[in-house]
């Protein structure tokens, strides 16, 4: 009898075992612990046992029946657990809201970038890029600055191996520019600059320029000053006034530093413009000589203007942006406002 309960036990676990869906268990449930299962049909015979074995398989044949039982449930909540877990993967509820794309957009730079260009464009302007790494050559010697010249110091320059340099400015894209080119020519040229400094809310080691070259003949300071007139109120608004005072570049001759009345307070006076009222906003002048020789172009018969400023500037006075390295963060909490 005692065999016959352990053969059963161990039976009945291994199909347990191999059940594998609800169906199936059922079956095996009323096959052993029914009402007519092999088990109940033991339990039922003890009473027809002698005094002695009574206790021992009684409490076997309970022992087993619980056993069943606890070993039915379990199998009972694993499937029922990889059956939910099915319906979940499989069951498609055409009426649930469609799990939401996160798109992207371009950086507000490249955005700022392309109103300043579509300004320039409307007013007969071609864009340009050239390369960030540069040879000393375009980025100093056809500029004008000599090899030890003081007027190098201008620029905190990171310098590369074999004459190459990160380039200090766009205005090396003057030059490359002039190679394929023949005035008259109207040019303006975005991109990234280089300088070795320390980064605070107004400082960068990386930020974008944007540079301007025409020349034709008799292009004079009147041009240059209509130009940019043209381009800070196209972007600010016509209540912008500019204002220019001397300079000194090696490029140009004369040179000039153009501000723009202040967009907070309009000339009145305000900390953001140190209660100047004005803005500096740019470096420019009249092409120099020996710069315009260099780009076989004949001094005598063609003048022109450049002009460089600082993109990111333009962009952080626009939207009112107080720390330009927010913009290099790749912070979305700041991209995702634009
Ligand atoms: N390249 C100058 C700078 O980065 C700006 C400039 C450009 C000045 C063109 C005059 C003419 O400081």
């Amino acid at each position: 009898m005692q065999d016959r309960l352990e053969k059963l036990r161990r039976k009945a676990l291994e199909e347990l075992n191999k059940a594998k869906d609800s169906m199936f268990l059922r079956d095996l449930e009323i096959k052993y612990l029914g009402r007519k299962g092999e088990l109940t049909q033991v339990l039922r015979k003890i009473k027809d046992l002698s005094e002695k074995e009574k206790p021992v398989i009684g409490k076997l044949a309970n022992e087993i029946k619980k056993d069943l039982e606890s070993a039915v449930s379990e199998t009972k909540r694993v499937l029922e657990r990889t059956s939910e877990e099915k319906t979940r993967l499989t069951k498609l509820d055409v009426t649930w809201p469609g799990e939401k794309i996160k798109l992207g957009h371009l950086h507000p730079l490249t955005q700022f970038q392309r109103k300043v260009e579509d300004i320039f464009i409307s007013m007969g302007f071609e864009i340009v890029e050239g390369p960030e790494v540069e040879t000393e050559k375009y980025n100093f010697d056809l500029l004008n600055i000599p090899k030890d010249h003081p007027s190098r110091d201008l620029w905190d320059t990171f310098y590369l191996e074999k004459g190459l340099v990160l380039r200090t400015h766009t205005s090396p894209m003057q030059l490359r520019a002039m190679e394929k080119r023949k005035p008259p020519v109207r040019l303006i040229v975005p991109g990234r600059v280089y300088r070795h400094e320390a980064t605070d809310a107004s400082h960068e080691a990386m930020f974008y320029q944007y540079e301007g070259l025409a020349i034709d003949k008799c292009i004079s300071v009147a041009n240059l000053l209509g130009t940019l007139k043209s381009f800070f109120q196209a972007l600010y608004g016509p209540q912008v006034k500019i204002r220019s005072s001397g300079s000194f570049f090696p490029f140009t001759e004369p040179s000039l530093e153009i501000s723009m009345s202040c967009l907070i307070c309009q000339g009145e006076g305000c900390p953001v413009c140190k209660q100047s009222g004005w803005l500096e906003m740019l470096g420019a002048g009249m092409v120099h000589p020996t710069v315009l020789k260099n780009m076989k172009i004949d001094p005598e018969i063609y003048s022109g203007f450049a002009f460089g400023g600082g993109l990111d500037r333009l962009m952080m006075l626009y939207y009112g942006i107080n720390d330009i390295r927010l913009s290099y963060k790749g912070d979305l909490r700041f991209l995702e406002q634009f």
